[in-house]
């Protein structure tokens, strides 16, 4: 099976292509290096022992993608490609609007165009903005969004849903990702922020590492068990995985348009996170408590129930693991 990787260079996007590889799937390659570095590909070979092919270039430039179907038998893709960080969406919604909107509809369009109609796609648990019920389930409500970021996933999870009403031949997976963090073991791979990073666990390795000064702490007086956010941080590795499952549902499976929360319901604060990343690691993280950012919820992690049942789906990752291949990546790369 030849699988279509938008975004495959990318951080989600190459653990991806690396589960995919060793699985024996076929993977061809679409990125323009908006947030990875091209040396990623050469990684993903090295890990593997696999080749691929690769296309540089952007989803809204329809004539790539007609490139790609017409050199390639595409019989699915999976799409990563779109930009992710919360806070820069507050400030640029135009570019992330067309950047994570107007690309998938070029993208579903050649798809129609080359009867390709299997599609796993990359969403998010910031589509139930702050979630009335806790642990969340994929029936809970959606909307709400405090941000550009999870607004652009809702929107194109609406996309999806009114595609396939028009037509139920397609086949679709929408996939919404709690807080993944960690890299594969090699050290190869891993989570590299353009800038400053926004997400908490390579802020935090980059202070162990003393590329940072002091870890903020956005807020201790929220209503959890130690007053600092609750998440549920999913091993990438796990993550990745779970797109093989999605993929095989599609390929054997019932058809239809399925969605599901990757996640391990659990759910640890940010002073867990820090706790955690010491241990494991034999390191010190400096922080201060700073004041709440805005958009951030108290709580937020998934009842993990129905990828279990449906896809097999499980995390075998602990959060030992997450912290230890974090900084692993962290020191072999930086
Ligand atoms: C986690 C916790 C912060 C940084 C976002 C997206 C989500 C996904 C993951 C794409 C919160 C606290 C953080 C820091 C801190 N992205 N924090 N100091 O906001 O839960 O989720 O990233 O798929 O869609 O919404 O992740 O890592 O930014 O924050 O105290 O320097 O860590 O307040 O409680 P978030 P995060």
């Amino acid at each position: 099976m030849k699988v279509l990787v938008t975004g495959g260079n990318g951080y989600i996007g190459s653990h991806t292509c690396v589960e995919l590889l060793n699985s024996g799937y076929e993977v061809v390659i679409l990125d323009n290096f908006s947030n990875s570095k091209k040396e990623t590909l050469e990684k993903i070979k090295k890990i593997t022992g696999k080749d691929f092919k690769f296309y540089e270039g952007n989803m809204i430039d329809r004539s790539i993608l007609e490139k790609i179907f017409t050199e390639n038998e595409i019989d699915a893709v999976i799409d990563f490609a779109a930009y992710k960080a919360v806070g820069e969406s507050v400030a640029k919604p135009v570019e992330y609007y067309t950047n994570n909107v107007s690309t998938i509809l070029v993208l579903l369009s050649v798809m129609k165009e080359y009867n390709v109609k299997k599609l796993v796609f990359s969403s998010s648990a910031t589509v139930y903005g702050d979630p009335e019920i806790i642990p969340i389930t994929e029936e809970c409500k959606t909307g709400g969004t405090t941000n550009p970021y999870g607004t652009s996933k809702l929107f194109v999870e609406q996309i999806l849903k009114d595609l396939y009403k028009s037509d139920n031949t397609f086949d679709i997976a929408i996939l919404r990702y709690f807080n993944p963090i960690g890299a594969h073991e090699s050290g190869l791979i891993g989570e590299e922020p353009n800038g400053v990073p926004a997400n908490l666990l390579p802020y935090v390795s980059k202070v162990a590492s003393g590329k940072l000064e002091c870890l903020s702490i956005f807020g201790n007086d929220y209503n959890t068990k130690d007053g600092t956010g609750v998440r549920d941080y999913i091993h990438v590795v796990d993550l990745a995985k779970g797109h093989i499952k999605a993929l095989e549902k599609l390929e054997k499976e019932n058809k239809g348009l399925f969605i599901y929360n990757l996640g391990t319901g659990t759910g640890y604060s940010v002073l867990d996170i820090v706790n955690a990343f010491e241990k494991a690691n034999g390191v010190k993280v400096n922080y201060k408590i700073a004041p709440r950012r805005p958009g951030d919820i108290a709580t937020c992690y998934s009842d993990p129930t129905k990828a279990k049942e449906e896809l097999g789906f499980t995390c075998e990752k602990t959060l030992e693991d997450m912290c230890r291949d974090a900084w692993n990546y962290e020191k072999n790369n930086n």
